[in-house]
């Protein structure tokens, strides 16, 4: 809803938070740049359940009134890099709803944040409250000295049930394999969606369409340049390929300035694949 926009006719729920959101002023907005569903590399199957998410959202007061309802808590699983806090983002983007975050580091440092996250939440609600690197809270207790955290993280959850779940708890881990099993029962982290790194046929796409949107008609681009960086990115993640196109473009223009060239080379991708991956 945009501030010009007039409330007109009875105010509803949504209405009367959306209100309340302006209130609020900026707490839960998302940052400029935030990317939409579908500029998300992903696994279809994936891509398939954050729209559906997306949707139920959007008309969660029409899936009420027919007897359905959201999940109150979704696990990201999958690598670091691979699109988890990006398409948490996007989901909040997607649906309109508020967009509240904390790292699982955070709560361990401060443990009576989280309660004053969720209380955060409730204010500006609907609120997708996303919860990064949660594996050092929702371990297998028996494997974590943090058991008194994990009870009040998934206490919150409990306490959430019966109200409109309008505050989606979205945790990502990349080791779901280490999670408490009691953090993913039904009513808690109930629904998991996987994000992994692209498949080639993928990352070809993905770093064609960048590179082509990067350097237009004034840049001469050598041959094998593309293939070169595709061949680099193999089994790499979206952001390792932001990355060295980043870092490449930088060679390109700043020899570019220097010399007069304009031209973008297989040695500028090697080289920048070098500087980034070579540990
Ligand atoms: N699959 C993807 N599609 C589009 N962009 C992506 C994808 N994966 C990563 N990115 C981009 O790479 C950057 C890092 O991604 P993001 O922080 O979402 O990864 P993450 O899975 O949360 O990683 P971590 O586990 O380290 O927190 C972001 O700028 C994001 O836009
Ligand atoms: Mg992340």
């Amino acid at each position: 809803m945009h501030r010009d926009e007039e409330f007109t006719g009875p105010v509803t729920f949504e209405i009367g938070m959306k209100a309340m959101r302006l209130l609020h002023g900026r707490k839960g907005r998302l940052p400029e740049g935030v990317k939409d569903i579908s500029d998300i590399i992903m696994p279809d199957a994936s891509r398939g359940a954050l729209c559906n998410l997306a949707y139920r959202m959007t008309e969660i007061e029409n899936l009420e009134k027919l007897g359905s309802t959201l999940p109150r808590g979704v696990m990201f699983v999958g690598p670091p890099g691979t699109g988890k806090t990006q398409a948490a983002m996007s989901l909040a983007k997607a649906s309109g709803w508020a967009f509240l975050k904390t790292t699982g580091a955070d709560i361990i440092a401060d443990p009576r944040s989280w309660d004053r996250l969720y209380r955060e939440a409730c204010d500006v609600r609907p609120c997708v409250v996303f919860i990064d690197e949660v594996d050092g809270i929702l371990q297998d207790r028996r494997h974590t000295g943090h058991g008194m955290l994990t009870e009040q993280l998934l206490s919150t959850l409990d306490g959430a049930a019966g109200r409109t779940p309008d505050v989606l708890f979205i945790a990502a881990t990349n080791h779901y394999d280490r999670i408490d099993t009691a953090a993913v029962r039904s009513g808690r982290f109930e629904e998991k969606i996987l994000f992994d790194v692209p498949t080639n046929k993928a990352m070809a796409a993905y770093v064609r369409t960048i590179l082509a949107s990067k350097l237009d008609g004034a840049w001469k681009v050598e041959t094998g340049a593309v293939a070169q960086t595709i061949r680099l990115l193999s089994g790499r993640t979206i952001a390792d390929a932001d990355a060295l196109v980043r870092k490449a473009m930088t060679l390109a223009a700043l020899r570019r300035m220097r010399e007069q060239t304009v031209d973008f080379r297989v040695a500028d991708v090697v080289y920048a694949a070098h500087s980034i991956f070579a540990q």
